[in-house]
């Protein structure tokens, strides 16, 4: 089996779907590995590591393409300026592809209908379900745990204040207050990080489970008032909720994040657009030069006024809702995403190739279109198809 690997085109992207050791790995599985020149250096892993790992250095990435029966990416596939070629236009029939599609989204619909006529064989990491025995190739859950350490690390780089308690000549500076909303995966590694840093750490969520877990870490919990009944819904996770309860929400929380310097937003119902948690008029009564941190800005994020894409200060408080947090961790989270995708290919693997067992959960969630159709239920919902 050939396997591929690209680098990145998306501006700002310095991650790459495989490290020097999982290339020694799928070496010694029997695969050979092309492997696009230079496609490391953004992740700190240099070429002469991965030759040095047994994989082959190609210069022209359209040689990769056409030579692999795999091709492992980090974003999906998009238009390649410097080839004047879409990544599309460069794979080939029966050809697999491994990356984040994240098919549903309106901006991906044409590149994947142009997949599946391709007869491209595509997976996408996003579909990955959240069960026991697919952990170790949960990429999203690897990447929420990169966005929540560096996006809280980013918070407390934009406050103007110390974070832990202070004792100094002059007198005792108090610790910061820090609010995390939404303790899933991303919330409880901020949560651990601000604990860290010696805030004093508050958190919030629905589900009793993600209370009680942020309270083992060390924050205080702010209860939410929802019941278990209406908070939680299929497979354990998060409902969203109706209006009157949003509403309630809002209410204690715009009681809370008055004594705030730091708000962190990461709370999300899969799947579903994000719930607006904190208002305008709830940032106007925040301390100024206080920092909101709105890591669900990709899903619209939870605060009705954080600037996607970019950091503003609006109302004397800076909103960052920067996106692709865990490409500003590029070394940690290359590592951790190079092995997830080992981990797939290793599952899915028999005899030395790809086979798809589609009574598989792991599978049937990951199979965006095979044999020039598109299967993947969330995107054919969102086509209408
Ligand atoms: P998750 O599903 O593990 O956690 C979300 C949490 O929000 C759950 O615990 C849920 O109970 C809670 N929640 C839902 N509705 C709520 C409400 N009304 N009030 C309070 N809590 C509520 O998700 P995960 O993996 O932690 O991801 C969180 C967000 O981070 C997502 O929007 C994800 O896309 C984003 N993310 C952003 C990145 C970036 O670079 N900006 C990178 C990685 C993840």
């Amino acid at each position: 089996m050939i396997i591929g690997i690209p680098k990145e085109i998306m501006h700002g992207e310095g991650r790459v779907s495989a490290t020097p050791e999982t290339v020694k790995k799928l070496v010694a599985d029997g695969a050979t590995v092309l492997f696009e020149k230079g496609a490391g250096v953004e992740s700190y892993f240099p070429d002469a590591l991965y030759a040095e790992a047994g994989a082959t250095l190609v210069d022209d990435v359209a040689e990769v393409f056409a030579k692999s029966d795999v091709i492992l990416k980090v974003k999906e596939p998009l238009f390649n300026e410097a080839k004047g070629l879409h990544e599309v236009d460069m794979m080939h029939e029966g050809q697999y592809l491994i990356t984040f599609i994240h098919p549903a989204s309106p901006v991906n619909h044409e590149m994947v209908k142009k997949m599946a006529a391709k007869k491209v064989i595509a997976l996408t990491l996003d579909g990955v379900p959240r069960i026991s025995r697919a952990q170790s190739m949960d990429a999203l859950t690897s990447m929420s745990t990169c966005a929540g350490y560096k996006g809280m690390i980013m918070a407390t780089d934009a406050l103007p204040k110390f974070v832990p308690q202070i004792f100094c000549a002059v007198g005792m500076i108090k610790p910061a207050n820090v609010l995390v909303l939404g303790t899933g995966v991303a919330g409880l590694q901020a949560v651990a990080t601000a604990k860290r840093l010696g805030a004093v750490v508050h958190a919030a969520d629905i589900r009793p489970d993600a209370c009680e877990q942020a309270k083992s870490l060390g924050a205080k919990v702010i209860d939410l008032g929802v019941p278990p009944e209406i908070a939680i819904g299929q497979g354990g996770y998060a409902n969203k909720l109706p209006d009157e309860w949003l509403e309630k929400e809002r209410a204690i929380l715009a009681e809370a994040i008055k004594d705030m310097d730091i708000v962190f937003l990461s709370a999300l119902i899969p799947g579903k657009i994000a719930p607006i948690l904190i208002t305008e008029e709830m940032v106007k009564t925040m301390k100024p030069g206080s920092v909101i941190v709105d890591i669900a800005i990709d899903q619209g994020g939870d605060c009705e006024i954080t600037p996607p894409g970019s950091i503003e200060v609006k109302h004397g408080v800076t909103l960052q809702g920067i996106k692709n947090i865990p490409g500003m961790l590029p070394t940690s989270s290359t590592w951790m995403f190079a092995n997830n995708i080992y981990n797939l290919v290793k599952y899915l693997t028999k005899d030395g190739k790809i086979v798809l067992d589609t009574s598989d959960e792991i599978v049937s969630s990951i199979l965006v279109c095979r044999d020039g159709e598109i299967v993947h239920v969330g995107a054919k919902e969102a086509m209408g198809l």
